[in-house]
């Protein structure tokens, strides 16, 4: 049986073996998929033991994303351009490296939750590692403009410089966002995820028609989509259809099947 795996620290708390437990039954693959915990500097290792061991590919969580991209032999465009990876799947000739973060976010917002991003105006708050993952995916869809905006100014202007080829992207600082709005807007950002700081964005950010999307799920609402209601955003949503969407992305990149994933979501939030 081909041997699947995630790959974190933690792992524990992964819901990844549930989702491809569910698309392997409803595709009939034969394959295992279980949790991989990997010590922190003991990633390459892990990863060439279980490819040593018959493994087939990984999912790559928390904080390996970098390290994935690092033993890998060749990598995807999206994955080149997000500089990291999460997902590998081992080729004749090693490791291939793919990023789906972003396939997923936007399979989540255009098709299960009918938000174009096509001509819309589209604010990405954060500019670290799952901003990067998210923007080659959401150019494709040929947005109107992507505003990047996060804490320290540098680094939203580094990756604005980054993706400039791309498509129309410019970075602002949190200031700068006032009296402006957007169609679209996605924290990308760890902010509150502790539950303890005041978030740092003024009002105003959100038009009639407006989407807030986090990339974060949790199954109370989230620190961002508590205070983007209380902003006026008229509708939002988590991040737990870009979870699910992305574990389809990797699943079509192993097995060349791609799985449904409506009948995921009432398992893992009966009241989605
Ligand atoms: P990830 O891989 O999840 O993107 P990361 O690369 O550490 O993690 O990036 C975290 C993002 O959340 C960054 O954009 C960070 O802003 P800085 O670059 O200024 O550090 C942002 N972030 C974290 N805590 C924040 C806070 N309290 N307010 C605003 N932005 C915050």
């Amino acid at each position: 049986m081909d041997k699947y795996a995630v790959i974190g620290n933690p792992v524990a708390h992964s819901k990844s073996p549930q989702i491809h437990e569910a698309f392997a039954h409803a595709t009939g693959q034969h394959m295992s998929y279980v949790r991989l915990w990997a010590p922190i500097g003991g990633f390459a290792d892990a990863v060439e033991t279980f490819a040593r061991d018959g493994g087939r590919g990984l999912n790559v969580t928390v904080p390996f994303k970098l390290d994935a991209f690092a033993v890998a032999h060749t990598a995807s465009d999206r994955a080149q351009a997000a500089g990291a990876c999460n997902t590998l799947r081992r080729d004749a000739d090693g490791w291939y490296a793919d990023n789906t973060d972003g396939a997923g976010i936007v399979r989540d917002l255009t098709v299960n939750l009918d938000v174009p991003l096509a001509g819309r105006d589209v604010l990405v708050l954060g500019a670290g590692g799952a901003a990067r993952g998210i923007l080659v995916p959401v150019f494709a869809e040929r947005p109107c403009s992507v505003t990047l905006c996060n804490r320290t100014a540098e680094k939203a202007q580094a990756l604005a410089l980054h993706f400039a080829a791309r498509g129309p992207i410019v970075a602002l600082t949190s200031g700068a966002l006032a009296g402006r709005s957007f169609d679209v807007v996605i924290n990308a950002t760890s902010a509150g995820l502790a539950g303890d700081v005041a978030l740092p964005w003024p009002a105003g950010l959100f038009r009639p028609g407006s989407f807030a999307y986090d990339m974060v799920y949790a199954d109370a609402p989230t620190a961002f989509l508590r205070w983007a209601r209380a902003h006026g955003a008229p509708r939002s949503s988590d991040g737990l259809g870009m979870l699910i969407e992305q574990a389809a992305e990797s699943f079509f990149l192993w097995r060349g099947v791609r799985p449904e994933t409506a009948h995921i979501f009432p398992m893992l939030r009966p009241a989605r």
